[in-house]
């Protein structure tokens, strides 16, 4: 089978697509065809080894983990022995933590692991990446700061994989959502449920009097102290994106400052809410947004444009 690989830190160009043998189930787990896979700004990261303190985790002079890919979507092709839930042939999609290898044709995953049955009416490619975006972010406004019915909400970089999921679901929250994207980006947070949108090419949220509950910066690009003037004295400012502002005012005030890396959460609390978010899909509350599909050939390619930092939603890698 084929499955991409890295065996050093550097530029999409150390990406390499390679044949190896398709992988027997353990007892435990499931083997499945790769229909759709995702394609991250985290994983670039761990491909690129950056920022450097996290070869702290990954590696020192190189990657342990060769991998690439988190979210996938597939069909089940054999189970092991002591499978109970799932079988031949069932449509199954969630993540292999941490880029495992879903970007490959097959791959072997225990049954209590984050998957599920994908619902009839999300395609492969709407699936693969359900667990970036929307995992994510369902963790920071379910999990970290509980959104209540009523409060505002603001969504910086919501055009992002994270941003696009935000949106939607601080609505489904009952939340007032204000998003800030560029202006080619206006319609479509729109059609995504955002009450205000403020076009940050014309417009610094921070400079603004409006003030609000929560400050999710999805994508990292500002920070705290930026931004403690639009918070009210409640507020609580939330980030996917590490930095040392953010570092230095989660630890000295975690009340209001909160940084998580999703993937740390144990992984029942992840199956929780995964599990919440796929209900909501079937229940057709929340829609994936795809910027690009690339195929496993292409995956050099689709790094590249991740790394650009303007995808909108979400970059999906596809088995033909
Ligand atoms: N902590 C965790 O558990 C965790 C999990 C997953 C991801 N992450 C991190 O979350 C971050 C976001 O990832 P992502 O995939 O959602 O998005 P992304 O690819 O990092 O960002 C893309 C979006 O950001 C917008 N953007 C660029 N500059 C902006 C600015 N100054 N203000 C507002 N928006 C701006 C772009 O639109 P325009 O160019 O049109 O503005 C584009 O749509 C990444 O750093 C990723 O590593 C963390």
């Amino acid at each position: 089978m084929k499955t991409a690989i890295y065996t050093s830190y550097g530029s999409p160009e150390v990406i390499q697509i390679v044949d190896q043998e398709k992988p027997l189930p353990k007892p435990n787990e499931v083997l499945v065809r790769i229909k759709a896979s995702s394609a991250t700004r985290a994983d670039t990261m761990m491909r690129a080894g950056i920022p450097k303190f996290g070869r702290l985790f990954l590696g020192f002079f190189k990657p342990k983990n060769t991998f690439l890919g988190t979210g996938f979507s597939g069909v089940i092709e054999s189970v092991g022995t002591e499978v109970t839930q799932f079988k031949l042939g069932d449509e199954i999609f969630g993540e292999k933590l941490f880029s495992n290898g879903t970007n490959a044709e097959f791959l072997c995953i225990a049954e209590n692991s984050i998957i599920a049955f994908k619902p009839n009416n999300l395609s492969h490619q709407e699936a693969a990446p359900v667990c970036d975006g929307f995992l994510t972010s369902y963790n920071f406004l379910k999990d970290i700061v509980n959104i209540q019915q009523g409060q505002h909400i603001l969504i910086n970089g919501a055009s992002g994989s994270l941003g696009t999921a935000a949106v939607q679901i601080a609505k489904l929250m009952g939340a007032t959502v204000t998003s800030v994207c560029s202006t080619k980006n206006i319609e479509l947070v729109k059609s995504l449920g955002a009450d205000f949108v403020i076009d940050y090419k014309n417009n610094d949220f921070t400079k603004n009097t409006n003030t609000y509950d929560v400050i999710y910066d999805s994508v990292g690009k500002t920070n705290y102290s930026k931004s403690k003037n639009a918070l009210k004295p409640s507020g609580v400012f939330i980030t996917p994106v590490l930095s040392l502002n953010i570092l230095w005012y989660s630890m000295s005030n975690p009340k209001r400052v909160k940084f998580a890396a999703t993937g740390l959460k144990k992984t029942e609390e992840l199956k929780r809410l995964f599990l919440e978010l796929v209900d909501f899909f079937k229940q057709k509350k929340l829609n994936t947004v795809i910027d690009k599909t690339y195929n496993l050939s292409e995956i050099i390619e689709a790094h590249h444009y991740l790394e650009t930092g303007r995808k909108v939603g979400n970059i999906v890698i596809i088995n033909q």
